[in-house]
């Protein structure tokens, strides 16, 4: 009784020291990048390099967060394929759950899973959370590096509404201050039982949320702060809750305490949370490469249907490694994206009218996109040319028709939020030069 007592305070006393190295490093790492930061801002204020710096940093904390989040989401979906895969009746010892064999990179793998918890807890016992910490912190930096620093042009869009960068910037704050609390309330009531429930809750409160931002932020921030409230809650989920009960669960098992089945479950159906919401937050981040769809007038209810999609979509993989083919959930993801791709369709812009004048054309791509779109732009934002798009030359002009009328004319996401102010008239212009087939020399 006595050791028993001892041993107690002593694993006690050792989650304590834990506590205090581990808050002693982040406040040490929090303190150097600070340095770090406000020496580079200094740096590049005083060559005046911004633009290319904050290139490059965005280069770095991008490349970083993708290899991260490949890691996070990597593992995550290897140990759902490993639960949802696991050998549960044949040749089982008593204390396992189930067991899996496996070839990769020419190796046999052999995985076995406790019902509870191995008699001794094993010393080196490796635990998956820093892909996770790291995803959203680098998330975090990309946040201020792209939406925050140039929010005035990417952040807001005056063809949305006429909210300051500093109230949109207020606004992505607390989007995902209050996305968080209001989920984790969610968790905590009984609805997290009921999963079918707890999903329609879920989805409706993200689209009214992604619905809300739509009317204040430009669409691709828009999208973007739904991607980033999804992944915030995905990583609260494991620092919050995961974790944590991980932690109650080696202890009490070191102690040989009895262990609380709750704790594992409620963790189990956070990590559930996960999984389905991984495939909308990825299609989120690669996002900004479709002004088709965050371009859109209801650009909420697109976002609404990828979700539906891609949820229905990791629910049938879901049950494929449980030995389900529920298959009649494939045609449902396919006709719902043959819907979008509909829906989405752009109208025909009407060819009659005036035929346009590539003089006046050019004038205004000069006026308009130029600034930005320069071999050498002269919009303090870009080092380079921006997207790496010249529009200087007819023929530069002529080759990207395209893409300008989509960008232009029929999602109305160039110029970036506006910002050199062109006009419905100018949008007009350029579309029916390019419906009359973008003809120079005249
Ligand atoms: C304030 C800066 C800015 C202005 C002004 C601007 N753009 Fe852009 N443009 C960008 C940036 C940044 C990108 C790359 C990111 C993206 O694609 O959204 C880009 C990308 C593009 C692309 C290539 C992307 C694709 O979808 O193929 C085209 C085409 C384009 N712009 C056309 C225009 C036209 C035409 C104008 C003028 C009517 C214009 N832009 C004005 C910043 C600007």
């Amino acid at each position: 009784m006595q050791e028993k007592k001892e041993q107690q305070e002593l694993e006690h006393l050792r989650e304590s020291l834990d506590q205090i190295t581990m808050y002693r490093k982040v406040t040490i790492w929090l303190a150097v990048l600070i340095v770090l930061g406000y020496g580079i801002y200094i740096a590049a204020t005083f060559s005046g390099t911004e633009a290319h710096v904050l290139e490059w940093m965005n280069l770095v904390f991008r490349w970083a967060h993708v290899i991260l989040g490949i890691s996070w989401i990597g593992a995550s979906f290897y140990f759902i394929f490993l639960e949802n895969s696991l050998n549960r009746t044949e040749n089982l010892r008593d204390e396992l759950a189930g067991n899996l064999w496996a070839i990769h990179g020419g190796g046999f793998y052999y995985v076995e899973k406790y019902k509870v918890a191995p008699e001794k807890i094993p010393q080196h016992l490796h635990w998956f959370k820093y892909e996770a910490y790291f995803t959203w912190l680098t998330g975090c930096i990309l946040l201020v590096l792209v939406y925050y620093i140039n929010a005035k042009s990417v952040l807001v869009d005056p063809a949305v509404s006429d909210i300051s960068p500093l109230n949109a910037i207020l606004l992505s704050v607390g989007t995902l201050v209050a996305g968080w609390f209001c989920y984790d309330f969610l968790c905590k009531t009984k609805l997290l039982e009921k999963k079918k429930t707890f999903a329609l809750t879920g989805f409706s409160i993200v689209i009214l949320i992604s619905f809300f931002l739509s009317q204040f932020l430009s669409g691709r921030a828009a999208f973007m702060h739904v991607g980033a409230l999804l992944g915030t809650i995905m990583a609260g989920n494991v620092f919050f809750t995961i974790i944590p009960s991980q932690k109650a669960l080696v202890k009490a098992a070191k102690l040989g305490l009895p262990l609380d089945p709750t704790l594992g479950k409620t963790a189990g159906l956070r990590s559930l949370h996960n999984n389905y919401i991984t495939l909308p937050v990825i299609f989120i981040m690669i996002s900004g490469h479709f002004p088709t769809t965050y371009g859109n007038a209801f650009n909420w209810a697109v976002l609404a249907g990828l979700t539906l999609a891609s949820v229905a979509v990791r629910h049938y993989i879901n049950l494929y490694e449980k030995g389900r083919n529920a298959f009649w959930i494939l045609p449902f993801s396919f006709i719902a994206l043959i819907s979008l791709v509909i829906v989405t369709a752009p109208k025909k812009t009407e060819i009659g009218g005036e035929p346009a004048s590539f003089t006046e054309v050019s004038a205004v791509i000069q006026k308009r996109c130029q600034s930005c779109h320069a071999q050498k732009p002269s919009d303090p934002e870009h080092a380079t040319a921006a997207g790496g798009v010249i529009l200087e030359s007819p023929d530069q002009i002529r080759n990207m028709a395209d893409r300008i009328m989509v960008r232009v004319v029929q999602t109305k996401t160039m110029p970036q939020g506006n910002k050199t102010e062109i006009t419905e008239e100018e949008r007009e212009l350029l579309g029916r030069w390019i419906s009359q087939g973008s003809v120079l020399n005249q």
